[in-house]
């Protein structure tokens, strides 16, 4: 948000300051903000009640990339708020006739009270967020942050697990451009995980700028490439597709597409108590016959999309109340 940023001193570190605030990264938050906003998220967890907390307000959705879950979970989240809610359609929009993003961002600014973008382009939303006088959410950028998808699966955990400390995790798939992926990990670092062990082809292995952030915030993880030797000790898999789209060389995805795939046989390896999470959509690494598995849990974590999107649109564009 233009003018915005973070509150200073020593508030930042103990106030929950959600109110007006951009969410660009996860690591923007710390671990007491990101629990208030799972509790305020448990309170819409259930049959729907229509809620009037937003009803003045005006929600934007501008996504420039392919979305199904997370536009229609804002779009959803938004009205069961009470809010109204704008949809720019880029291939129906004067971005078509070369409109920049600078003046997009204008338009949105003034027709709303909140910006939820999605963008090919790495730093698209935080260059909206600096722009904008409304609070801007990141509803992904390139393969670098998708804030609200990581917040989302940190929630999930917490409400089947019970908790999010103390437990193994696999992280298993194209850990290299999956936004939802880094993300996941860059969460992780605001816990305390007992071990995660990252587990992908060698190419799809994290950038190296995301394994030294992972480094130097803490975080017990290994590098690997067979889920087979890690599988039997993860509480929680975290499963991603290979994100064709986000290849310079489409010869370095054929290369590499099809070399994972979790089947029922290796999903038998795991422990009794194991999750599989997937932010959808997936490709051959998830076989619908996974589906009906006791470990499956993606529906139930794409569902929970709503009540956490409630949340968060209420403690940032709310009165404060959440
Ligand atoms: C993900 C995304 O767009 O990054 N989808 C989502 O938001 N649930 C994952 C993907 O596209 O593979």
């Amino acid at each position: 948000m233009r003018g915005g940023g973070p509150p200073t001193g020593a508030d930042w570190v103990s106030r929950d300051a959600w109110k007006g605030r951009d969410v660009i990264s996860i690591l923007d938050f710390s671990r007491g903000e990101l629990e208030s906003l799972f509790k305020a998220a448990d309170a819409f967890v259930g049959p729907p009640r229509p809620r009037k907390d937003l009803a003045d307000r005006i929600i934007a959705t501008a996504f420039f990339e392919p979305s199904t879950r997370t536009r229609l979970s804002f779009t959803t989240a938004a009205l069961r708020l009470g809010a109204k809610v704008i949809d720019l359609s880029p291939d129906v929009s004067s971005i078509l006739k070369g409109e920049s993003l600078h003046d997009t961002t204008m338009m949105l600014e003034g027709y709303s009270d909140l910006i939820v973008m999605r963008h090919p382009s790495e730093g698209a939303a935080l260059l909206a967020a600096e722009l904008s006088s409304v609070p801007v959410v990141n509803g992904g950028d390139g393969s670098q942050h998708h804030p609200t998808q990581a917040m989302l699966d940190l929630f999930t955990v917490r409400r089947l697990k019970g908790r999010i400390d103390g437990l193994t995790y696999a992280v298993l798939g194209d850990n290299r451009y999956a936004r939802s992926a880094t993300s996941f990990l860059y969460g992780l670092t605001k816990f305390k995980p007992k071990m995660v062990h990252i587990v992908s082809p060698e190419t799809l292995s994290p950038r190296a700028e995301v394994v030294k952030q992972l480094k130097g915030l803490g975080l017990r993880f290994e590098l690997g490439s067979d889920l087979e030797k890690v599988i039997g000790a993860a509480d929680v898999l975290y499963l991603t597709r290979i994100q064709k789209e986000r290849f310079p060389d489409p010869n370095e995805y054929e290369k590499v597409k099809g070399s994972y795939k979790l089947t029922k046989e290796v999903l038998a390896k795991g422990k009794g108590g194991l999750i599989v999470l997937h932010p959808l959509p997936r490709s051959t690494e998830l076989p619908y016959d996974v589906d009906s598995a006791k470990a499956a849990a993606y529906m139930t974590q794409a569902h929970l999309a709503v009540p956490l999107r409630m949340a968060l649109l209420l403690k940032v564009a709310g009165g404060g109340e959440a």
